[in-house]
């Protein structure tokens, strides 16, 4: 490629390409430090026309931590299982219609492991014809636009995560929730975040694995949950990325939620490679 790398925003919202890079070449220390300080201000980065196998995914992941296995067995990558197929194809070529449901409501991934991961990293091989898009919420905006009062509830609250046993976790999986290796017991984190780079605060819950509050009843806690995630995915917030093959996305686990838009015909392929990563031990932020 022989452009000069430069941003270009995808419309008003958090999407925002970085062009003139290609990955398939080590990446020098100057691109890396320039990736970096765009993806602290532009939380969801795509960079387009890429043709990555999973090791060069997991090798890209580790210029910003250290790509973790995803909880579910069946979509880990056979030979480097720090990646993960998302898939709608089954073994047998048929439709996998866990594939096809699997996160279709709001999120962010793995928030009832131990640890927070710090940005996701999707590769697209196979896309539908016509939508199939994975939309993205801005967290920090949606924590700017709270009312005063909110602001002040939330940040006294300690946060309850599970696999997927908030309100749309049970929604949407019941009791079809996938093979894991271990059992997830529950883990707390603070209701309101900071961002490591530019110590914004984060709205931090989300409804598929927030499943209450420490001090706080289950039936006052699911109206929050319920109520916060409507507030963060109204459309002055969400950003929908109509993918095209070959884009790498990179989207802060912490600043954004996201969600697979679940609006393609289930017949159709849509087949991306997928790694999400941890800050190194003893680091946090993302510089
Ligand atoms: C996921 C996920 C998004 C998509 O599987 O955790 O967020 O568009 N997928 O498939
Ligand atoms: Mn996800």
């Amino acid at each position: 490629m022989t452009t000069t790398r430069h941003l270009r925003p995808l419309g008003d919202k958090l999407g925002t390409e970085a062009l003139g890079i290609d990955l398939s070449q080590p990446v020098d220390p100057e691109t890396w430090d320039w990736i970096k300080q765009a993806f602290a201000a532009h939380p969801v980065l795509v960079f387009r026309d890429q043709d990555l196998g999973a090791a060069a995914l997991a090798a890209f992941g580790r210029g910003f931590g250290t790509p973790r296995k995803h909880a579910l067995l069946k979509y880990r990558h056979a030979e480097h299982p720090d990646v993960s197929w998302l898939t709608n194809v089954g073994a047998d070529g048929q439709v996998d219609w866990y594939g096809v449901k699997r996160a279709t409501d709001w999120h962010s991934d793995s928030t009832y492991e131990d640890e927070l991961p710090l940005l996701a990293i999707l590769h697209a091989k196979e896309i539908p014809a016509v939508k199939g898009g994975t939309m993205f919420a801005d967290m920090r905006a949606a924590y700017d636009a709270l009312p005063e009062d909110r602001k002040s509830l939330l940040a006294g609250l300690t946060a309850l995560h599970g696999r997927h046993l908030g309100p749309a976790g049970e929604r949407l999986y019941g009791n079809d929730k996938g093979e894991t290796e271990k059992q997830y017991l529950e883990v707390r984190w603070p209701a309101i975040a900071r961002h490591p780079v530019t110590g914004r605060e984060i709205l931090f819950v989300n409804p598929i694995h927030t499943h209450g509050f420490a001090d706080m009843p289950r039936d006052e806690a699911w109206p929050l949950i319920e109520a916060l995630a409507a507030h963060s995915t109204q459309d002055r917030f969400v950003y929908y990325h109509q993918w095209r093959v070959g884009d790498v996305l990179i989207w802060d686990e912490r600043a954004t939620m996201h969600r697979s838009a679940g609006d393609y015909d289930p017949k159709e392929r849509r087949v991306m490679l997928r790694t999400i990563v941890y800050p190194r031990a003893g680091h946090s932020g993302l510089l």
